[in-house]
């Protein structure tokens, strides 16, 4: 280990010497124009040393015991460790759970309309920016076609390829086998369960609707497991800890995926995903049965909050409307409909929307 000494803060660090020679930033060591390592780890020895070791100002010159010499800025050493990652994060990460009350006092920063939005670079990365608070907001404006509703979807974000096509529509039709695809009450749910990795976004726009009925429902799932660890921080050990498997099967699909309800950074203990859909669960295999009755207890507490009639903002989507909202955390769902009714929409995979906040300046 090396104790270094920061000239400026006066802060010590005690470093790994490994890593430090592995994070040198020289063209020979890292491709400046690709920002990729130029060799294998195996490549260094795994007792290199420092020989030398100087401060000159901000700057550390090392010579190395495989000959090569480092030298490095003191800031980007102290600012690459972990502690200064947390810390980014937590500043960084502006996030407002709602509950309704709260989100109908912040409706106004949900709206955007098409016309400004094709317009105006600005109006794009505000709608990022809302995405990432709140996790839900709204393009008006919009021509109710399919075309038109990626047109306005594609204008921030590329579309997610699954077996339902990028974007897709449905009706009571039965084109896929889901319950989406019937005019029947949906629960709070979140989708994609069973992929290995559930859209990071998905868009809804409802295209035509003759009938009644069919009113939508969101709840912030941010809120919910804040409320679920206050209230019972054993039920929420629960759900952050049991595998559960979800999964899909329709002719030629077969898709099936076990992962925690609630998932957190382990490193940070931000709040990553919610991932709760009843009705796409698969056979319940991943736990011996004496765990059963604690397990269910703990889902149940967690279901009870999310139908709590001041977690759900309800709402009728109307021709002209898009929302798209964080499939990770704001839960959706629908009220039974008559008459006939098309939705067009389609998913953003998880790593486009975070690449895009991060292009942005939104998020870390
Ligand atoms: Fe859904
Ligand atoms: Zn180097």
């Amino acid at each position: 280990m090396l104790l270094l000494k920061h000239p400026k803060t006066g802060q010590s660090l005690e470093i790994n010497e490994f890593w430090l020679r592995d994070h040198c930033r020289c063209g020979e060591c890292l491709n400046l124009d690709t920002n990729q390592r130029r060799y294998d780890l195996l490549d260094l020895p795994a007792d290199v040393k420092s020989l030398e070791v100087k401060c000159e100002g901000i700057r550390l010159q090392v010579q190395w015991s495989d000959g090569h010499q480092s030298s490095y800025d003191l800031d980007f050493i102290f600012d690459s460790q972990l502690e200064r990652l947390i810390s980014r994060r937590s500043k960084s990460t502006n996030l407002t759970p709602w509950n309704r009350c709260i989100i109908l006092q912040n409706e106004r920063h949900l709206r955007f309309s098409l016309p400004q939005l094709v317009s105006s670079d600005e109006v794009v990365r505000s709608l990022v920016e809302s995405l990432v608070r709140y996790g839900i907001v709204f393009i008006d404006d919009v021509p109710p076609t399919p075309n038109m509703t990626e047109l306005a979807l594609r204008r921030v974000f590329p579309l997610m390829k699954t077996f339902f096509g990028e974007m897709w529509t449905f009706s009571d039709k039965p084109d896929h086998a889901d319950t989406a695809y019937t005019k029947l009450y949906l629960g709070s749910h979140t989708d994609n369960t069973y992929f290995c990795d559930a859209a990071g976004l998905q868009a809804l726009h409802c295209i035509e609707h003759s009938g009644s009925g069919g009113e939508n429902f969101f709840v912030d799932g941010l809120h919910v497991v804040h409320e679920l660890k206050r209230r019972f921080p054993s039920a929420y050990d629960v759900l952050c800890r049991i595998q559960v498997p979800g999964e899909y099967v329709e002719k030629g699909e077969h898709h099936r995926h076990t992962a925690p309800i609630i998932r957190m950074d382990p490193l940070t203990g931000e709040f990553v995903q919610l991932r709760l859909n009843v009705y796409d669960r698969a056979v319940f295999d991943t736990i011996p049965q004496p765990q059963m009755a604690e397990f269910y207890d703990s889902l149940r507490k967690l279901l009870q909050i999310v139908r709590d009639e001041e977690q759900q903002w309800s709402l009728k989507l109307c021709p002209g409307s898009i929302v798209l909202f964080d499939n990770w955390r704001v839960l959706h769902g629908r009220q039974a409909y008559t008459g006939s009714r098309t939705m067009s929409g389609s998913y953003v995979q998880r790593t486009d929307f975070l690449s895009k906040a991060r292009v942005l300046g939104i998020i870390e």
